[in-house]
């Protein structure tokens, strides 16, 4: 049907046609009729101690104040990320911030963490009765300082905790001034030790311990990688998800928008977040879980990831390009 309804709304703003997606997602799953193929047994992999009904997941920023996470949840995914939010509602970048590059099946985006706030994410994630896996991603305000950095991060686990699978430490969107610093260095061992040491007295005041994951850049060179990946050990962080959108524009250096300020997702990204992923793997040894995202468009690139060390993997633009038949096509063709 997708391809159907894509001229349309590919003929709207980018923004525009994102919000009428979520919408007409709702509304067709109150109807009954957003439901993908069931799920197969033999597709559930437990991975950070959690078993995830199949191994392909919404990857974050799509389902920002998880307003949509049931019609979402219907797509056949096993897992959906929602977020990225803040302590505060906040209005992201001024408008426009979101390019489509559809000759080389790309998306520039500078939308810079436009939420609700985590009060009301809490609340609709309350409210959802989604059967996937739900992540819950968080982030800090705009104009939170560096000092204050965690203190953001720690609002938003301890009021996410109770509602969410995983939480995912979001470090790596380009689109917060200052926020990929927080990847590296004793920085990085500061947040991460805090946040690790709340989510132990948050798992004995629940009785429920939620994995943490962190989210990385793919603009990172070897020596990053590997003092990252001895931090992710060190702090025994549960989780990886590499990687966000690029600040790179190698790829895309003939388009109308390859100028536009903000992080580059889709195909372009594709080889760079699976080298990324490969790295992290050799150093991470098995002992750190990867969720590979990046430029999935096809059940090889997934495969790609998965071989590549990923235990699960998530999609973002290739749905924009593809619709919902992207999801099933991946979930079948993976092994
Ligand atoms: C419009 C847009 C908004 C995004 N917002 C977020 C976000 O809020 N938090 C986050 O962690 N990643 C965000 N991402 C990054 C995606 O989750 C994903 O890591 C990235 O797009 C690479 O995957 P893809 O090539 O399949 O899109 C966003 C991506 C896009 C395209």
């Amino acid at each position: 049907m997708y391809q159907f309804i894509r001229p349309l709304l590919f003929s709207l703003s980018p923004e525009c046609s994102h919000h009428l997606t979520l919408k007409g997602l709702s509304l067709l799953n109150k109807v009954g009729l957003g439901s993908a193929p069931e799920i197969q047994a033999n597709e559930a992999v437990t991975v950070m101690g959690i078993k995830f009904p199949n191994r392909v997941g919404l990857a974050a920023g799509l389902d920002k104040n998880a307003d949509t996470l049931d019609g979402l949840a219907a797509m056949g995914f096993g897992f959906v990320e929602v977020g990225t939010v803040t302590p505060l509602p906040q209005a992201g970048n001024p408008l426009p911030r979101l390019f489509r590059l559809t000759e080389q099946n790309a998306i520039i985006n500078r939308m810079g963490f436009n939420n609700k706030g985590v009060d009301y994410l809490v609340e609709q994630v309350k409210k959802s009765k989604a059967n996937c896996i739900i992540g819950i991603n968080i982030g800090k305000n705009k104009d939170t300082t560096a000092e204050d950095a965690a203190e953001d991060y720690l609002i938003c686990l301890r009021k996410a905790y109770a509602h969410a699978d995983y939480i995912t430490i979001n470090i790596s969107s380009p689109n917060t001034p200052g926020l990929r610093d927080l990847q590296y260095g004793d920085e990085l061992t500061a947040l991460l030790s805090c946040l690790k040491a709340e989510q132990k007295d948050l798992a004995k005041q629940y009785d429920r311990y939620v994995p943490l994951t962190v989210k990385v850049a793919p603009d990172l060179d070897d020596e990053a990688i590997k003092q990252i990946a001895q931090t992710l050990l060190d702090t025994e962080i549960d989780g990886l998800i590499a990687t966000n959108t690029t600040l790179s524009r190698e790829a895309v250096q003939n388009s109308p928008h390859a100028d536009e300020q903000g992080g580059l997702s889709g195909q372009p990204l594709t080889k760079k977040s699976t080298e990324v992923i490969a790295k992290f793997s050799q150093h991470l040894q098995g002992k750190v879980p990867i969720i590979g995202v990046g430029g999935i468009a096809s059940a090889a690139d997934a495969q790609d990831k998965l071989v590549a060390g990923a235990a699960l993997v998530q999609v973002y633009s290739a749905l924009i390009y593809q619709g919902q038949g992207l999801v099933t096509k991946i979930r079948q063709g993976i092994s």
